[in-house]
């Protein structure tokens, strides 16, 4: 069949996106997959009806492609796509309500407010303690966060989260790995969980700078964790994957405290695909390499 790889939009996340793209578009074409790039854009629902594709890779990072927006109008012209439907893309784009919804289960998830306004951010401070995080609920690659320290930060922590477009902000209880600063995160491909990945960022935290830019930041696949946490991570995660009702395939983010407690903070339901990115690195844990790791997902259209 005919394959749109769908891609670019217009999120903050267009340049990450694109990146994206290009890796997957190349892999499957690799594989002899008739594949073509497509830069979404607004208007892009009466064009790919035209143009006769079979199905969709998504790879639309962030506003309007991960979000259910993009969703909803593949739905409305019947084409097959990678990843989750319109429920479950809303929802996990959105951090405070995916909180809401794995704290009502008792899953895991540090403490949080939702912030709409100066007096509400600093009674969250009183609330959480410096540091704390500050971060729009409904972005990606870690645009707008802030690891607020002082009272001094609060206002320019807040007019960053919001952005020019007054995003919903939110503020949450810091976690604190310890002396060795420490993220980790699990793919979960067709509802099955890959190794942990443990992040050690050069920085504050895993910013966007980390992400993509840095080549300080260091990765462990295993993640060296002892294997009953492993597990437990594993089986958390795959949990917040479910219970947002999402499908195919994503990753969810976690941080673990100095009692190496799990805490969960979000899922990403079309995550990263660059060749440096984390699902592609727990894939190749288990002897999936990028191109497998694409036909995967693909397939997961196939039903
Ligand atoms: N939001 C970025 C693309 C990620 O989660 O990988
Ligand atoms: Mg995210």
């Amino acid at each position: 069949g005919r394959v749109a790889v769908l891609m670019g939009g217009w999120s903050a996340e267009r340049e990450v996106s694109m990146w994206s793209g290009q890796a997957v578009h190349a892999a499957l074409l690799s594989r002899g997959i008739d594949a073509h790039a497509v830069d979404a854009q607004k208007d892009m629902l009466h064009g790919l009806k035209a143009q006769g594709f079979d199905r969709a890779f998504n790879v639309m990072h962030g506003t309007g492609g991960e979000d259910g927006t993009l969703q909803a109008v593949l739905d409305l012209i019947g084409l097959p796509y990678t990843g989750s439907r319109v429920l479950a893309s809303a929802l996990a784009m959105d951090k405070l309500r995916s909180k809401r919804m794995w704290k009502a289960e008792g899953l895991p998830t540090p403490d949080y407010f939702l912030i709409r306004t100066i007096q509400e951010l600093r009674a969250a401070a009183a609330a959480l303690g410096y540091p704390f995080i500050v971060k729009p609920s409904e972005e990606g690659s870690s645009v707008g966060i802030t690891k607020v320290k002082s009272e001094d930060e609060l206002d320019a922590a807040l007019a960053l989260a919001r952005g020019d477009s007054s995003r919903v902000v939110m503020a949450e209880r810091f976690i604190d790995s310890g002396q060795k600063k420490a993220e980790y995160t699990c793919a979960i491909l067709d509802g099955e969980a890959l190794p942990t990945i443990r992040i050690e960022p050069d920085g504050e935290f895993y910013d966007y700078h980390a992400k993509y830019i840095s080549n300080d930041t260091a990765y462990h696949c295993p993640s060296g964790l002892p294997e009953a946490l492993e597990a437990q991570a594993r089986q958390i995660c795959a949990q917040a994957f479910e219970l947002l009702g999402a499908r195919g395939w994503g990753r969810v983010d976690f941080l673990l405290d100095r009692q190496q407690r799990i805490w969960l903070l979000e899922a990403n339901l079309v995550p990263g695909m660059t060749s440096h990115s984390l699902v592609p690195m727990a894939a190749r844990a288990v002897g999936m390499n990028f191109e497998d790791l694409c036909w995967a997902i693909l397939e997961t259209t196939l039903d």
